[in-house]
């Protein structure tokens, strides 16, 4: 037999895709981005609609990530089926979520289930949502409901998905519900998600003692335009720290860094309120200092030029695809949590409507968690983003995620060549030369590396 390069996961690493429920289930008409949607601030001005049907025909997909041999799924609950007016309990929405669950186990995969992805109920919306404090109570309350009928059925628990995102695009930025553009609340609401982690996860600790219970945040690099300019270092490490670092080490320690503890009450217990760090990392941003753009921290960021980009959306949100970036993100959180926890990569994917990028991207991609696996660090898991193509927020049905192409009007399926790819990924647990030859083959010296030191954790077949 030939001589075979390959990558080797270990025994048990879990491999999956990632999904919410607003961008995948249909017919969710009692959150605050429905209301967004008919306020006419989705930048194509599509509808949700039904999404990819999952309130209905989940499980078909769940059968085409079955093909490919996937281990795991991420989705998340639809606070608002739920919980559609405050205090009042849905039982069929959890009966719905029972038997998607079911339908997961049943097909061998570990069911990893959100509680809260960016959307919420209307009731809770309107009582001011995160930005009050006093609200969560109302969080902690339907974790409790939530979980409470579903723990015999999952075990792996993600609180709040990218408590960053939610606060900068929400209050900083304004462009993601409520659509304001105030620091401070910014700030408060960020604060406020995580102390809404602390309290859902002594809740669910209490019921399920041996549940995996952790958050994940968005991590995005900030490099600096010229790495020999000491303003456009400067301006790049304050994004990077007020987006990435801080939020970690609020969430590790209960505590901000200076200046933003000065404006926040610590969080209360925080210490070890997680059993994984889950990480979701797309891409970078090269960083400018210019003095026009204080709300920006006075770095303009923009795309690598001649770098290999994503399709970039109406927004232009999803630049670079840096397959490096997902290594130093492992490698720093590793770092600055003392390696306290296992790590997930809770999402990471790519926009490639042609599908002419992914592939090559998410080899890459996954050769760096590899090359993390190998200096020790603990990855336990991949959740690519995302299954099938599904509603991009702001962004509508015009950038697609899917490693199946979903066509949102006659609801067809057609799997990408990722989708079969990542097939062979996950059955062999590695990649393999023959499958980057056979699909993205101007990633083979990438994937594989070309130094003496790479070269030694190659292992022979
Ligand atoms: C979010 C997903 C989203 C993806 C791509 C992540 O920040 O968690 O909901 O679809 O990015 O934009």
């Amino acid at each position: 037999m030939a001589e075979q390069r390959i990558l080797a996961f270990p025994r048990g690493f879990l491999w999956g895709t990632a999904s919410s429920s607003y961008q995948c289930e249909g017919g969710n008409t009692n959150n605050q981005w429905y209301r967004w949607e008919r306020q006419g601030r989705i930048l194509s001005h599509e509808q949700c609609g039904d999404a990819a049907n999952w309130w209905k025909i989940a499980e078909k997909d769940f059968e085409l990530a079955e093909q490919m041999e996937n281990n795991a799924l991420r989705l998340s609950l639809e606070w608002s089926r739920i919980e559609p007016a405050e205090g009042r309990w849905d039982s069929a929405a959890i009966d719905r979520y029972r038997q998607m669950l079911l339908d997961l186990r049943r097909r061998r995969m570990v069911p990893l289930v959100t509680l809260h992805h960016f959307t919420e109920p209307l009731w809770f919306v309107d009582r001011g949502g995160f930005a009050n404090e006093e609200n969560i109570r109302f969080f902690v309350r339907y974790v409790k409901y939530a979980v409470e009928a579903l723990r015999d059925l999952c075990d792996f628990w993600v609180t709040i998905n990218e408590p960053n995102v939610y606060a900068t695009q929400g209050y900083e930025l304004g462009s993601f519900p409520p659509g304001e553009k105030n620091i401070q609340r910014t700030f408060q609401v960020l604060r406020n998600l995580l102390q809404a982690h602390v309290e859902a996860f002594y809740a669910i600790r209490g019921l399920q003692p041996e549940a995996r219970i952790g958050y994940c945040l968005h991590y995005r690099l900030f490099d600096p335009a010229d790495p020999l300019s000491l303003l456009d270092r400067a301006v790049a490490g304050l994004q990077d720290t007020f987006f990435n670092w801080a939020v970690l080490q609020a969430a590790e320690t209960g505590h901000f860094p200076f200046p933003m503890n000065a404006l926040l009450a610590p969080i209360a217990r925080a210490a070890g309120t997680r059993d994984y760090h889950g990480i979701n990392y797309y891409t970078r941003d090269m960083v400018r200092f210019d003095p026009t753009v204080p709300a920006e921290l006075f770095g303009r960021r923009f795309v690598r030029p001649g770098a290999i980009r994503n399709d970039p959306g109406l927004d232009n949100t999803f630049g670079e695809i840096y397959a490096e970036g997902l290594y130093r993100v492992l490698k720093a959180v590793y770092r600055r949590t003392r390696g306290n926890k296992p790590l997930y990569i809770t999402e990471n994917g790519f926009s490639d409507a042609l599908d002419d990028r992914r592939p090559r991207a998410t080899l890459e991609h996954l050769a760096m968690v590899h090359r993390a696996l190998r200096e020790g660090i603990p990855v336990h898991g991949y959740m690519h983003w995302s299954l099938v193509d599904n509603f991009e927020w702001n962004n509508g049905w015009q950038v697609r995620f899917g490693l199946i192409e979903m066509n949102p009007i006659t609801q067809e399926r057609i799997p990408r060549r990722s989708a079969s790819m990542y097939g062979e990924i996950c059955r062999a647990n590695a990649i393999t030369e023959n499958i980057v030859e056979r699909y993205a083959p101007e990633a083979m010296d990438f994937v594989f590396g070309k130094t003496e030191e790479e070269k030694e954790h190659t292992l022979t077949v």
